[in-house]
């Protein structure tokens, strides 16, 4: 039985992995649970899973919890989230709050020598080299969440391959892959919303629109596997049955196909290296399935370019990219800007920004905090 922490319960990566949890409830226990303001989802959550610790985001809210379940610790706010993962006895922490409220304490759970499953972009786009170090140090597995890293983590078989070559990161291209520059000028909020493969929360799917997405996932990948910028390459897959391919020295190409859910790469990243019986076994057919692969369109998708370019320069340059994105997605989703504004007001940030090298935590988190102060 592994003791499991989900950092973002409420979101969509959490209800699916307390999905993939209460499948196999026989390997899996819920130690405890964080959530942002979805109380009454996560009411439900404490009924149906019996945490022992759960975070939210506001004090406030801290009796309406203890007023139904009074013998769980309640916690709040970041130094909460960075509480859980200092909790001694669990396997492993998910980390899947959005933004970059867990980063700190996803850190926190690679110092106490947990597991993390990770989902949250933010953690490696942001402090990558910091991440990696210190999992390296403490001798932990961060297991990729996103179907794109587990893809390759699968074909690599184990994290350090020496005999692979390149990474091939697909992409399904977004809702608007056959549109023209014209046309994107005029997109709306729901149609940006509108994947066509994929059910995720509003920003991730906005970052798939601009393909801003593939390219956080490019600098994941080379934390992740330690493979140069160059032998990373993004292919357009339009049907998401292939989640990635890794290319070895001998000219072969391993790729992991699947039905486009979320559960398959979840559930992988907790049962790693075993499989079990789960919620989409015997999802998928081969027969009759299209596969088309193409090269991406960068001069239509400018941000996907910068995204990667803001990965080789390192130092504070992905932190001030994700941060822009982010207030600028935000805008975009409250109705503000247009969705062509998305690129604009990043690339002018990336434009104005002295890169500073090898910055540690506090100088990322404070480049960080200047971009959103500026763009709020
Ligand atoms: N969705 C996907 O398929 C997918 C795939 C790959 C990677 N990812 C990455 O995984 C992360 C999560 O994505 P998502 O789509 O699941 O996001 P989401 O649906 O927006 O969920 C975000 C979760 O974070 C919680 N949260 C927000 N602020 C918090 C705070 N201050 N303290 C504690 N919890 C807080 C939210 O709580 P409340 O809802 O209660 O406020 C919610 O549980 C993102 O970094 C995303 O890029 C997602």
């Amino acid at each position: 039985m592994k003791n499991i922490i989900i950092l973002g319960s409420t979101g969509s990566i959490g209800v699916q992995t307390l999905e993939v949890v209460e499948k196999l409830s026989d390997k899996f226990n819920i130690k405890a649970l964080a959530c942002g303001n979805n109380i009454e989802l996560l009411k439900e959550q404490i009924k149906k899973f019996k945490p022992e610790f759960v975070c939210i985001k506001d004090k406030n809210k801290i009796n309406d919890i203890k007023k139904e379940f009074n013998n769980i610790e309640i916690y709040y706010g970041e130094e909460g989230l960075i509480k859980l993962a200092q909790i001694p006895d669990y396997d492993i922490l998910v980390s899947a709050t959005n933004g970059i409220v867990s980063v700190r304490a996803t850190l926190e759970a690679i110092k106490n020598k947990k597991t993390v499953a990770l989902a949250n972009k933010e953690t490696l786009v942001m402090a990558g080299d910091i991440v990696i170090k210190e999992a390296r140090k403490n001798n932990t597995d961060i297991l990729p969440i996103d179907s794109e890293h587990s893809a390759i983590l699968q074909c690599l078989g184990k994290i350090n391959n020496p005999f692979a070559k390149r990474l091939w990161i697909t992409a399904s291209g977004g809702p608007f892959l056959n549109n023209t520059r014209e046309e994107m000028k005029k997109f709306t909020v729901k149609e940006a919303l509108n994947h066509p493969r994929w059910s995720m929360g509003k920003k991730i799917t906005v970052d798939c629109a601009t393909l801003v997405n593939k390219g956080l996932e490019v600098i994941e990948a080379h934390h992740l596997y330690d493979f140069d910028y160059e032998n990373i390459k993004v292919v357009i897959h339009p049907q998401s049955i292939v989640h990635s391919f890794v290319e070895f020295n001998d000219g072969s190409f391993l790729a992991q196909m699947g039905v486009p859910s979320m559960h398959i790469p979840i559930q992988y990243a907790l049962s790693y290296p075993n499989r079990f019986k789960g919620i989409k076994s015997d999802s998928f057919s081969p027969f009759n399935q299209k596969l088309e692969f193409f090269e991406p369109d960068y001069e239509k998708f400018p941000l996907l370019k910068l995204t990667i370019e803001c990965g080789k320069e390192k130092g504070i340059m992905p932190a001030i990219l994700n941060a822009a994105n982010e207030a600028a997605v935000y805008k975009f989703l409250r109705g503000e800007i247009s969705f062509l504004d998305i690129e604009k007001i990043v690339t002018k940030e990336i434009e104005k920004t002295n890169n500073i090298q090898d910055p540690g935590i506090d100088e990322i988190f404070e480049a960080d905090r200047l971009i959103r102060e500026k763009l709020a």
